[in-house]
Parts: structure tokens; C-alpha cells; sequence
């Protein structure tokens, strides 16, 4: 699998011939190496309703005709403004024609425009036999070894920005407990808030067997 980073929490994921995007905060960002408009995927994936996440995920649901993947109350919100959507929540899976796509818990809110979008949530994404955490935006918790240990992660994605999710530290206790082959840092420096020198979470990692991977916007990196 071919994974490329946008900047912020934005990824897409590519894998024989199917090309899946995460969080398409692209418009506003200024880490984004594409624009809206070029995007080309089968589905979108959003892990809560912030616009640092959800982006441009209706404009690039509509282009494309695919759907956007989420939970209910995200996932409605999209189709009343005209998008294609398949609702799930957490703890629930699916297999779509491409892979399959768990939900998981994160720790932090989910309201856009006044609108409560239920909770947010982490994605667990399986596809041709790799598997990849995308943690969302989220505080460390427990819970990180519960995924851990049910499934083989070759890599997760982790943010490390602090102030809005875990800093650096926590993500460092967050590997442990997850035990990825392969971790690439996200969520920060798009904003002065959550400024990190991601070469500090490397460091920390120094002697973990996780391949720590720093990705700068419009690079990739196979798993
Ligand atoms: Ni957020
Ligand atoms: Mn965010």
C-alpha cells in the first residue's frame, strides 16, 4: 500500500487501483501539497466533524460520486448536503468493495456550524492485507493496547501536535501500546498552536522496533 501525505491529518491511501483519501482538509490548509478539484478517489473516510478534517470532503464525495465513511451523525450531515454516505459507528466494521474499515473511540468533539456531530472516532482501514491505524484526533487512552492487541497494525498514524490532541509524549506511550511496524507523525505545524519538531517523536522512539517515518506534504512511503 502507498500511502501519501497532504499535510495536517490528510493521507491517501492507494493500493491496486483503488485510491482512498482521509480527512481531506485541503482548502485553508496551508501544508496542502493538492487542491480539492484534483483529488481522484473511491471513498472518503472522515474521523469527526471539525473542518480541519472534514474539509473538503463533500466537494470531493460529489466529484467523484463515492461515498464519504463515517459515523451516522457525520455521515447524515454529509448526505444533507448532497453527498453520498454510508453511516457506521464505533466499534462497527464493514467490508467494502475495497477493504475493510473499523471504527474506533477517540477522545475529543465533533461540532461544526453549531451542529453536533455525535462523537468522533479513529480508523482502523485494512486493504490487500495491510492494515493501518489513522487515530484521528484524540487524547492518549487505555484503550490504544486494546487495538494493539487485536490487531497487527504495519502502520499508525498518529498526531503528535499537542494542545488539540496528544503531544509528543503521549504519542510516544500511544506506540507502545500499539506496537505499529511503521509510525508517521500528523497534526502539526499547519498552525502556530501545535508547532513540534517531529524529529524529537523519532528520537523518542529511538530503540522501538516502529519505523518512524516523517513525511513532509506531497511525499509517500510504501508499507
Ligand atoms: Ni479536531
Ligand atoms: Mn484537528
Amino acid at each position: 500500500m502507498k500511502i501519501i501525505y497532504h499535510g495536517h491529518s490528510c493521507f491517501t491511501f492507494q493500493s491496486q487501483g483503488t485510491s482512498l483519501i482521509i480527512d481531506p482538509f485541503l482548502t485553508g490548509n496551508p501544508l496542502a501539497d493538492i487542491s480539492a478539484e484534483d483529488v481522484s478517489v473511491d471513498a472518503v473516510l472522515v474521523t469527526h466533524g471539525h473542518a480541519d478534517h472534514l474539509g473538503d470532503a463533500v466537494e470531493i464525495a460529489k466529484n467523484n460520486n463515492s461515498p464519504i465513511i463515517g459515523t451516522f451523525e457525520l455521515v447524515n450531515y454529509c448526505i444533507a448536503k448532497g453527498a453520498m454516505g454510508h453511516t457506521m459507528h464505533i466499534g462497527g466494521a464493514f467490508d467494502f468493495p475495497f477493504g475493510r474499515v473499523k471504527l474506533t473511540i477517540a477522545h475529543h468533539g465533533s461540532t461544526t456550524d453549531d451542529t453536533s456531530l455525535g462523537n468522533p472516532c479513529g480508523i482502523i482501514l485494512t486493504m490487500d492485507g495491510k492494515t493501518v491505524y489513522h487515530a484521528g484526533d484524540t487524547g492518549l487512552f487505555l484503550d490504544m493496547g486494546l487495538i494493539g492487541d487485536t490487531n497487527t497494525l504495519d502502520c499508525a498514524l498518529l498526531p503528535i501536535g499537542d494542545n488539540f490532541t496528544m503531544g509528543i509524549n503521549d504519542a510516544v506511550r500511544a506506540v507502545k501500546m500499539l506496537s505499529p511496524s511503521i509510525v508517521i507523525p500528523m497534526h502539526y505545524n499547519t498552525f502556530d498552536l501545535i508547532r513540534q519538531d517531529p524529529q524529537v517523536f523519532k528520537d523518542a522512539l529511538a530503540g522501538n522496533e516502529a519505523d518512524v517515518r516523517i513525511l513532509r506534504p506531497g511525499e509517500s512511503t510504501e508499507i
